[in-house]
């Protein structure tokens, strides 16, 4: 039974259990590991957030792959501030190379558009996309989920990786922000 958490002043409610992740990041790694029989992927996470669904979705694939992580900021506090920086990017050529990109969430879309382009720039033989959540109603770039964990309302959610100003991404579920 999981119960309210609180992170600094916020109240957060359960959402997405464990199982259910555990669940469908498995089938995720399944559709993977059909999908790319005889290459060698090379998978980029994004983090911070992404930290914990790359963890779960390489081993849950069976397919010889290369795991790489980049940083990318576009995030205070519960609103984007609209502005990409990276961090720090990729050691790895990309060129001729079957690359995932793996995120926690799309929110407006505009961190993964910045970074899609990037790689795209970079002439990999092809680019997909994984996200754990995606706000479909907060979409405001065209971006592709090709391997989808759950579409989510646009509200604010922490942990499997998603923060509220820097807490909560060690918690194995989903927590969506209380109604007041
Ligand atoms: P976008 O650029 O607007 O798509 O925002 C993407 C980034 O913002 C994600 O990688 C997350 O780090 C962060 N983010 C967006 N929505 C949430 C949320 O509900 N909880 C925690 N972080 C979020
Ligand atoms: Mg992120």
């Amino acid at each position: 039974m999981q119960h309210e958490i609180t992170a600094h002043d916020l109240t957060f409610v359960p959402f997405i259990d464990k199982e259910k992740i555990a669940a469908r990041v498995a089938e995720l790694g399944k559709q993977i590991t059909k999908d790319y029989q005889g290459e060698r992927p090379l998978i980029i996470g994004v983090l911070n957030g992404a930290f914990v669904f790359v963890s779960d979705l390489v081993r849950a694939c069976e397919v010889e792959c290369e795991v790489e992580f980049v940083r990318l900021k576009s995030y205070s506090g519960t609103s984007s501030t609209g502005e990409i920086r990276t961090i720090f990017g990729m050691n790895v050529p990309v060129e001729g190379r079957h690359v995932i990109v793996v995120e926690d969430i799309v929110d407006s879309g505009r961190t993964l558009d910045y970074f899609l382009k990037d790689v795209q720039a970079k002439n990999p033989a092809s680019v997909r996309l994984a996200s754990m959540l995606l706000k479909p109603e907060a979409l405001k770039f065209p971006i592709k989920v090709d391997y989808l964990g759950f579409e989510v309302p646009n509200k604010f959610v922490v942990g499997y990786g998603l923060d509220y100003d820097g807490l909560c991404r060690n918690l194995p579920a989903i927590y969506q922000l209380k109604k007041e």
